[in-house]
């Protein structure tokens, strides 16, 4: 038999047996961070068991996959400082030197906010309500304190959370009622004192809503005539399967950029039942946890479709957008499995065992693609 024959027959054995190999290698799994590595940052929210080694797997899975990182809770006001003379920086300085071992883009989540705030600040002993004086030199005390405590490690601050209300106007919180609406320059001046190289954010919910979108315009524009640095927005994406329409979304990504800021994603995540399922009495009675089992494939396919516009979006804005952080790492830890009751959620890319869903890979083929087009 010609030799060359034999080994035609023999390379191609080599090749069947080698491609079977290789069909049960497991797939490699790409990391978002170096998938957007040109574009934006991309993080997500950490929470008290994951800096405490209580879920190594999530751990595991920060580090590969993201570059930026988030406090869900440990940075707030309320878990530092729930009594005027207890204060526990414990959980917080663990986040920081997990950020700064990673080599992360760091975030700190938030100093001024009416959520998880110790009611003691806007009381006097008697729990009177404090005034004005007293009120601000509280505020400007704990941003001189906290973002002071982690200048030059912690790299962005969300200075002040939610402060506008869904019909555009200043929410009415004790801090707006006790010191006006002056409130929100004090906080930034303090944070730029407090912390000069930290970039100083302003983040909100719902930011593609026309109203809130105008007004947030507004409270930047206050602050750059005023000379007060404000550096990005952080709109923050806790969407759902249908809305927003990604078509608001952009022109609030073309609204904050032309202010000269960075706009950021900061709390993406993706809600599958919407508000009225839990409202209708019927069916939480009758099914109060439709997919405790997993999604059916009709909903996991609405998902990853949802997550792809989604991620196709932000990509044709990475010029605009520095950063996109998930609100949790996996779908377990989400703060959706509790509202607005307890149910099992799949807001995130990753599911409860830590590994790719059927969105993430959507999402990076559909960007692999885009690239591989110069989109
Ligand atoms: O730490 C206490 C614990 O001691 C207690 O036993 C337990 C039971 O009541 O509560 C624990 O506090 C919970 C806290 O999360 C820490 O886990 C609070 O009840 C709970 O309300 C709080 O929820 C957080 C929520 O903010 C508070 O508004 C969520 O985890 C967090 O994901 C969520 O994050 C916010 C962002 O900061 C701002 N943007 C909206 C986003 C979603 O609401």
């Amino acid at each position: 038999m010609q030799k060359i024959t034999l080994y035609t027959i023999l390379g191609g054995f080599l090749i069947i047996a080698f491609s079977g190999c290789q069909s049960n290698a497991p797939k490699k799994i790409p990391s978002l961070k170096n998938l957007f590595k040109n574009d934006f940052k991309v993080g997500a929210a950490i929470n008290e068991r994951q800096l405490y080694g209580k879920e190594p797997g999530a751990v595991k899975l920060v580090q590969k996959q993201f570059n930026t990182i988030s406090p869900e809770n440990v940075l707030k006001w309320a878990p530092i400082n729930p009594k005027p003379d207890s204060l526990n920086f414990g959980p917080a300085d663990r986040y920081v030197k997990f950020g700064v071992k990673n080599h992360m883009w760091i975030i700190g989540h938030n100093l001024v906010w009416h959520k998880q705030v110790p009611q003691w600040i806007f009381q006097n002993k008697d729990g009177s309500l404090v005034d004005r004086q007293t009120l601000i030199k509280r505020m400007q005390q704990h941003i001189y304190r906290e973002a002071g405590r982690y200048k030059g490690k912690i790299d962005g601050w969300d200075v002040v959370n939610e402060a506008i209300n869904d019909k555009g106007k200043l929410r009415q919180s004790k801090w707006l009622k006790i010191i006006g609406k002056k409130y929100i320059p004090m906080a930034f001046k303090a944070a730029a004192k407090a912390a000069p190289k930290a970039e100083l954010y302003y983040n909100d919910y719902d930011l593609y809503k026309p109203a809130k979108r105008k007004r947030v315009v507004q409270l930047v524009r206050n602050l750059q005539k005023k000379g007060i640095r404000i550096d990005g927005i952080g709109m923050q994406g806790h969407w759902s399967l249908k809305k927003p329409d990604l078509k608001q979304v952009q022109k609030s990504i073309n609204a904050f950029s032309k202010l000269g800021v960075k706009v950021m994603i900061s709390e993406l995540d993706i809600k599958i039942l919407n508000p009225g399922y839990f409202a209708n009495k019927d069916s939480t009675t009758n099914n109060p946890d439709p997919y405790k089992n997993g999604l059916p494939d009709s909903v996991q396919t609405q998902l990853t479709n949802r997550y792809v516009s989604i991620f196709k979006l932000l990509y044709k804005n990475r010029n605009k957008i520095s950063r996109v952080t998930f609100w949790g790492v996996n779908n377990g830890d989400s703060w959706l499995n509790y509202r607005p009751k307890k149910h099992t959620a799949y807001p995130l890319l990753f599911n409860r065992k830590n590994q790719p869903t059927p969105a993430f890979w959507g999402v990076v083929h559909a960007i692999k693609k885009m690239k591989r087009q110069n989109k």
